[in-house]
């Protein structure tokens, strides 16, 4: 193994990194779902407990175990991570939302089984609340990453997402290319920062894609306080 060169410090520094899917409720036997493994938003936990930072790890179900160091919060829909990330969000410095969030879940979440009736071809849903969007709203010192997961237009989309959230940077992920997306180990992405600048990364594993961000967090934390 190399010694990484620039190896960044993030002593000090609080963080905040949502992991996972969602699990939106229908009944006590039936959720709404997707394929996110957790893998990315674990290793970017990992990488910032190597920084030396103070890390949050707001995860939905994944069957990945809790990196050394990190405090994990286990939540199960979008309105939990919502206000798990809302509790810890006034004296963060840097929320990495890497959490594949339900966008829809059921208008009603049944407390017994729900039986199949003549006339309810359709299962009724409602938007979630876009919890990145919020902390957009409710930002101060707080760096904020999101992630965008894309299968087409991803500079359009990924940029798209930057503004209308009011985050820092956003790393896009063509969920469709060859050995990127939900489930590998690697990734391939580009980063989309506020100035308009861009970098895109190879095919990598998702690991050496964590430490790229928390490298690139790293700066963006240090330009914050000058
Ligand atoms: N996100 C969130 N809360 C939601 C939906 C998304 O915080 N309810 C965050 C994700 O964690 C990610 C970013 O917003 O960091 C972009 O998520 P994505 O699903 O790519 O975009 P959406 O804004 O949901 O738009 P769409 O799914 O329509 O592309
Ligand atoms: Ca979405």
């Amino acid at each position: 193994h190399f010694q990484k060169l620039t190896q960044p410090n993030l002593s000090g520094y609080k963080i905040i990194i949502t992991a996972g899917p969602t699990r939106e409720k229908i009944d006590p036997v039936r959720y709404i779902t997707n394929h996110s493994s957790g893998k990315m938003g674990y290793a970017i936990a990992e990488e910032a407990v190597q920084a030396g930072a103070e890390v949050v790890l707001i995860s939905g179900p994944v069957s990945l175990p809790a990196p050394m160091g990190v405090q994990l919060i286990r939540i199960e829909s979008a309105e939990e991570m919502y206000e798990a990330v809302m509790a810890e969000y006034p004296n963060a410095n840097l929320v990495i939302k890497t959490a594949a969030v339900a966008d829809y879940r059921p208008k009603i979440a049944y407390d017994h089984k729900v039986k199949k009736k003549p006339g309810e071809e359709v299962l009724e849903l409602e938007r979630t609340k876009d919890i990145l969007l919020e902390l957009g709203k409710a930002k101060k010192q707080q760096i904020l990453i999101g992630f965008a997961a894309e299968t087409d237009h991803i500079a359009d989309y990924a940029q798209a997402k930057l503004k209308k959230k009011n985050a820092d940077m956003i790393v896009a992920n063509n969920v469709k290319a060859e050995g990127a997306g939900f489930g590998t180990d690697t990734n391939i992405v580009t980063l989309f920062k506020r100035d308009g600048s861009s970098i895109e990364l190879p095919l990598m594993s998702k690991q050496a894609v964590a430490a790229k961000i928390i490298e690139e967090a790293s700066n963006l934390l240090r330009n914050e306080q000058k």
